[in-house]
């Protein structure tokens, strides 16, 4: 793949990842951060650029065949606690990052998230729905003082205005939905390489190095479907290598076969963690209240499973991994880069 690709966010995890992918395939990359740190991979191929996305020089986009905008603030901790700071980063930053790609006709592929879908997964018929689908499903969030659904709302608006630009203004696009990917190098190490409460991986895999009780949000009940990095990098390149087939389209891209409860999640790992630390003091949960662990203003989302046919459709793909068999390379990674 000769080509130029502009990724911004490129030094969090999934750009990491797929910066390693693109130069494997031979891309040639301007990777755009405030910080490198979970990019460590060096190529003559690949410009580092330290930065933020709001003093983007706008020719980078004009010369970029495809820019993949990954920047985001996507920890739920933050919704609530730092709303305004979510809105800019998620809206505010790159409505013009998307405004210029108009303009000069580049190729945005855009990463928004699963939690547009929001509180539930709701038909357009007003039924419930098993899975989450980019064509037949409604967009439910919660009421405004909810301040978690902030981030849904900012991700909707962004996404709202790539189509209006891709409609109105011939912005060539294509807008992917994330569903909780897990994978090495996942969020941080509270008080080491970042501050404040990571996604649940991150927190689970503190909490199993400390020794503490791995905490169950309302009891743990809730589920997500994780998707493994290797499979949601895979289907990003066939998405790279398909222009024209996933042009205006809007694509979910997870695994709706490792639906797991977060309580599985925690015993799942915890079992990870104690084959890879045969030492360790056995592992403990305990509930506590989402008022508790985030405060005021968090909600949630019972469930949430991708339909992926349009991704099995338009890109002839399917995640294979399953969940138990990643987590120990995971366990592995957390443990090499924060463990004694
Ligand atoms: C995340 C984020 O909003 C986004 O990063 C992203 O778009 C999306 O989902 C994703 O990762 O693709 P969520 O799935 O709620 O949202 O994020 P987590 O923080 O990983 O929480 C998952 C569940 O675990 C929640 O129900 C939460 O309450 C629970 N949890 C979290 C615990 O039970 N214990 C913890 O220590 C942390």
């Amino acid at each position: 793949m000769e080509r130029r690709v502009l990724v911004l966010g490129a030094g969090g995890f999934l750009g990491s990842h797929l910066v390693e992918r693109l130069l494997a395939a031979g891309a040639l990359v301007e990777a755009v951060d405030r910080s490198f740190d979970k990019l460590t991979v060096r190529d003559p191929r690949l410009s580092l650029i330290e930065g933020s996305v709001r003093d983007l020089d706008p020719a980078r986009v004009e010369r970029a065949e495809v820019v993949l905008s990954l920047t985001a603030l996507c920890n739920p901790a933050l919704y609530n606690t730092e709303p305004l700071a979510v809105i800019e980063a998620n809206y505010e930053e790159l409505a013009p990052v998307a405004d210029r790609c108009a303009t000069s006709r580049t190729w945005l592929v855009h990463f928004s998230t699963c939690e547009v879908y929001g509180r539930t997964s709701l038909g357009l018929d007003n039924r419930p729905r098993d899975a989450m689908s980019e064509e037949r499903s409604a967009l439910v969030l919660g009421p405004i003082a909810l301040e978690r659904w902030t981030y849904a709302c900012a991700k909707q608006l962004l996404e709202r205005r790539i189509w209006a630009l891709g409609r109105h203004r011939g912005l060539p696009f294509t807008i992917v939905r994330p569903f909780n990917v897990v994978g090495p190098r996942m969020d941080f190490r509270p008080g080491v390489d970042g501050e404040g409460t990571p996604r649940v991986l991150a927190c689970f895999l503190r909490a199993l190095l400390d020794g503490e009780p791995l905490d169950l949000v309302d009891g743990g009940e809730q589920r997500r479907s994780f998707i493994v990095v290797d499979d949601f990098c895979d289907a990003v390149e066939r998405i790279l290598a398909r222009p024209e087939a996933c042009r205006g389209e809007v694509i979910n891209v997870g695994n709706p076969d490792n639906d797991v409860s977060i309580g599985e999640l925690a015993r799942l790992l915890a079992r990870a963690y104690a084959q890879r630390m045969p030492g360790a003091p056995p592992a403990r949960t305990r509930v506590v209240s989402a008022v508790a662990f985030y405060g005021d203003g968090y909600d949630d989302t019972p469930r949430r499973i991708p339909d992926i046919n349009k991704a099995d459709r338009l890109l002839n793909w399917r995640p294979r991994r399953a969940l138990a068999d990643a987590l120990p390379g995971i366990v592995d990674d957390y443990v090499r880069r924060y463990g004694p």
